[in-house]
């Protein structure tokens, strides 16, 4: 199997907001750049729809638009003057106000929810139903269950489905798994995961039945930690509200009904047990900047050794370890490689177009959102909740 790691090139977080404001001309100029780089790696392009035209597509429309495996046929959005913005910023040649209109119109096979978290399930199942593959923002489904259907369905067809996020695809993580996997860290013990801020302000669904912090943030320290230490068998947590209301543009004030605060501890079996701390109350100096954060946010302890990840998971910056033999902390990995948090979609769409697999499966994404699940359950009920779905582990990094 021929593993994506990471794309040919990449760009900087805060590069991004500066390709958001790039000219029209310049992204014409990138899309025959694309169709050139397609054809001379021997892919072809693939025709894709973005549906949901928020905040985030700001961060995927660009890396689409470069990616010479993508060509963007089609933007939607229920509010449909931002399909429109979206495409004449980025030059898509059609926009439509919902799904149905979308899967109407001009023709495409690959379809990209960016939409509310509580809405992925029911986009992701209708695209599945009308022949495409899906890529969707985390989560794939509320549930394990719906997610398990959604899979079943994409296989029976012929289909594929993928979920974000991407963050076993970063040299770093590989860095970090085949350091654990080299046994220098000794009998492997512990792991400590953190990932926080102070909470979206621009859509109220983050905070409402179906969103919170465990699927928003803590799903990247999951994702890490499962991909580092594999799949989980139980899980105990403890969740809370801090914040009960908060005020979001164009809505004003709301309730916070969901976790926005949360610590979960996971048995990973074999006596290793990791944690993760998460939530939309956290203090950062930083902001939402990943460049600014040089704490080690992921730490792993073995009887001989440590290695801890320099920056968030999902826009890494190095390696530092430590062992017996060199007990000063040694830094590596810093290179980025190309890898960017928001180009899982068009790694996507070159499996499509060459075959080739990316380390990130449908089946952890839905292990970590049984994670999830089972962390409210404890949480609710003060019990320890043992888990049911697993994934292909060691990842082949
Ligand atoms: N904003 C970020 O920085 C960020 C980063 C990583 C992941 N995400 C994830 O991306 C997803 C979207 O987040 P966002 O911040 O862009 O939210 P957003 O509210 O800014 O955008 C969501 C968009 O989806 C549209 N939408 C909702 N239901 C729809 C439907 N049924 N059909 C068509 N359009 C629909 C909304 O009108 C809205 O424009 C979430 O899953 C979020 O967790 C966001």
């Amino acid at each position: 199997m021929k593993t994506l790691h990471t794309p040919p090139s990449g760009v900087s977080r805060r590069d991004f907001a500066k390709a958001t404001l790039m000219t029209a001309g310049g992204l014409a100029l990138d899309s025959l750049g694309s169709a050139l780089k397609a054809a001379e790696t021997g892919g072809r392009r693939i025709r894709t729809a973005v549906i949901g035209c928020g905040s985030v597509s700001n961060q995927y429309l660009p890396v689409l638009q470069r990616c010479p495996f993508v060509e963007l046929v089609s933007v939607c959005d229920i509010r449909p003057e931002r399909a429109r913005r979206q495409s004449e910023a980025y030059r898509v040649p059609n926009h439509y106000p919902h799904i149905e209109a979308l899967l109407a119109g001009a023709p495409f096979e690959f379809l990209i929810d960016l939409t509310d978290m509580q809405a992925h399930e029911a986009v992701n199942r209708r695209a599945l139903q009308a022949g495409k593959h899906v890529w969707s923002e985390k989560p794939i489904a509320n549930s394990l269950k719906a997610g398990q259907e959604l899979l079943r369905m994409a296989r029976q067809r012929g289909l594929r489905l993928w979920g974000a996020p991407i963050t076993v695809q970063s040299p770093q993580f590989a860095f970090m798994a085949r350091k654990i996997a080299s046994g220098d860290l000794g009998r492997l013990a512990a792991a400590h995961a953190f990932y926080g801020h102070e909470g979206p302000d621009w859509s109220s669904f983050f905070y409402e039945k179906g969103g919170g912090s465990l699927p928003d943030l803590a799903v990247y320290n999951l994702t890490s930690l499962t991909g580092l230490l594999g799949p989980v068998r139980r899980v105990t947590a403890l969740l809370s509200i801090v914040t009960p209301e908060r005020t979001i543009h164009d809505k004003g004030t709301i309730r916070v009904t969901e976790e926005d605060n949360a610590m979960v501890l996971l048995d990973h079996g074999h006596g290793v047990v990791s944690h993760v701390q998460s939530g939309f109350n956290y203090f950062n100096p930083h902001g939402h900047d990943g460049s600014g954060e040089k704490r080690h946010t992921i730490q792993v302890t073995g009887s001989r050794g440590y290695v801890g990840l320099v920056g968030y998971d999902w826009a890494p910056q190095a390696v530092e370890w430590a062992t017996v033999e060199h007990p000063q902390l040694v830094k590596e990995s810093t290179d980025p490689g190309g890898y960017l948090w928001q180009q899982g979609a068009a790694l996507a769409a070159e499996c499509l177009a060459t075959g080739k697999e990316l380390l990130a499966t449908p089946e952890q994404a839905l292990h970590v959102l049984e994670i999830i699940t089972a962390a409210r359950t404890s949480s609710a009920t003060g019990r320890t909740i043992p888990l049911r779905s697993t994934f292909r582990w060691p990842l082949p990094v």
